[in-house]
Parts: C-alpha cells; sequence; structure tokens
C-alpha cells in the first residue's frame, strides 16, 4: 500500500469505528424536518442529557451535560462532560467543540448546526439538528452522516434543562421520538443527584457530594 492508501484505509476504519458507536443503517441519510425560526441565544445554555444513542465518545457515561455559549467570532462553545462509567470518584471528563450554523443565509432560519471537535488526528465535524424545542424544558436533536454510500450512522440525544423531564415536555418529546427516532436504540442517561454529585467546585451542574 502506499501513503495515500494507507491513510485512506485509517480514515475508513477510524469511520466505522466511530460510527460502531452509533446506530448504524442502510440507505442515506434522511432529510427531516428541523425546529425553524432557530433563536440561538434562546438555545444557549445548560442542557442535562435524558437519553440518546449510544456514542462511541462517549460509551457508558452518564451525568452527561452539554453547555452551548457564544465564542468572540460568533460561533457557538459547545462544552460537553460526563462523568465516565468508570469514575469511582465522580471525576468527569469534558470535550470542547464549536458549532456553527449550517445556513446562516436561510429564511426561517433552520436549526441546523455543524459542530466540529478536535479528534486525535484530524477534525470531526457533525451535523446537529435540533428537530424540535421549546428552549426552556426540552431539546431533541439528530445527526447523521454517511458512511460509504450505503450506510448511515445515526445520533441522537434528549436534551433537558433540569435533570429529570416533566411529564408534559416528556410527551412532547415522545412526539418527536415516535416520528423521528428509534426509541429502541434510546438509552436512558443515569441524572440522579447523588450518583452525578461532584466535588469539583466548578461544575455547577449537580449538587456537591456529602
Ligand atoms: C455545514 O455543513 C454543510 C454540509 O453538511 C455545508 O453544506 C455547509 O456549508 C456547512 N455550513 C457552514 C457554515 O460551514
Amino acid at each position: 500500500m502506499n501513503t495515500v492508501q494507507l491513510i485512506a484505509t485509517a480514515v475508513v476504519l477510524g469511520l466505522v469505528q466511530l460510527a460502531s458507536g452509533q446506530v448504524v443503517s442502510t440507505g442515506t441519510c434522511q432529510d427531516y424536518p428541523v425546529h425553524v425560526n432557530f433563536d440561538v441565544p434562546r438555545y444557549l445554555g445548560l442542557w442535562y442529557e435524558i437519553r440518546r444513542y449510544e456514542q462511541a465518545f462517549q460509551i457508558g457515561g452518564e451525568c452527561v451535560t452539554a453547555e452551548y455559549s457564544l465564542n468572540a467570532d460568533g460561533s457557538v462553545r459547545v462544552f460537553n462532560s460526563m462523568r465516565p462509567r468508570d469514575s469511582a470518584t465522580g471525576t468527569r471528563q469534558s470535550d470542547t467543540g464549536r458549532a456553527v450554523v449550517a445556513f446562516p443565509d436561510e429564511s426561517p432560519l433552520e436549526a441546523k448546526l455543524n459542530v466540529t471537535f478536535d479528534a486525535t488526528a484530524v477534525d470531526v465535524t457533525a451535523n446537529y439538528w435540533v428537530l424540535g424545542t421549546d428552549y426552556d424544558n426540552f431539546a431533541v436533536v439528530w445527526g447523521c452522516f454517511g458512511v460509504g454510500t450505503t450506510l448511515r450512522a445515526e445520533s441522537a440525544w434528549v436534551l433537558s434543562r433540569t435533570p429529570q423531564l416533566s411529564a408534559a415536555s416528556e410527551a412532547q418529546v415522545q412526539q418527536f421520538v415516535d416520528q423521528f427516532l428509534d426509541e429502541s436504540n434510546l438509552r436512558p442517561t443515569i441524572q440522579d443527584a447523588q450518583f452525578c454529585c461532584t466535588n469539583d467546585p466548578e461544575v455547577t451542574a449537580y449538587p456537591q457530594c456529602s
């Protein structure tokens, strides 16, 4: 193999590995309708993850939060934090990414974002589509990318402004789940205050461990 072939093989293997933690199926990515008149400032702030499609980059993670804020250049800073499965002490693991509105000139503005994380060697950009949100309580987020020409890998997250969703918000979320997601692949995220407590004074999303 020459260098180019080696790199190509590594990229494809990496993609398959990345995809193996997501929901992989045959077909191209669906063109789902997303939330429109997207109000980025209202979407910023702290979100708790309630359910997700299991992800390679967060396998076993609990007490997951996502915090969105504005960067100086107008892009959105993405700060993901979780308690890894094997963390005995409540030590958390974080990742910072950057998101931009995918089609900023569209009117009405669609809730489609391109999110970039620094992976080990290459930047990984993923699409992040908000299927539904009321900004104050819940958000249902979905992403998809093609793997080769015949497969797709989907991600999904149910987010909440509080560690638990109210029954009313849960009912709204369920409509999006029923329409667009595969519920059997949605795993619940532990958000129990006792399990999720932390001794890191910088973490304000959870109470201090006693
Ligand atoms: C976001 O990604 C899409 C491809 O998925 C691309 O067409 C679009 O130009 C990107 N938007 C920005 C602002 O980079």
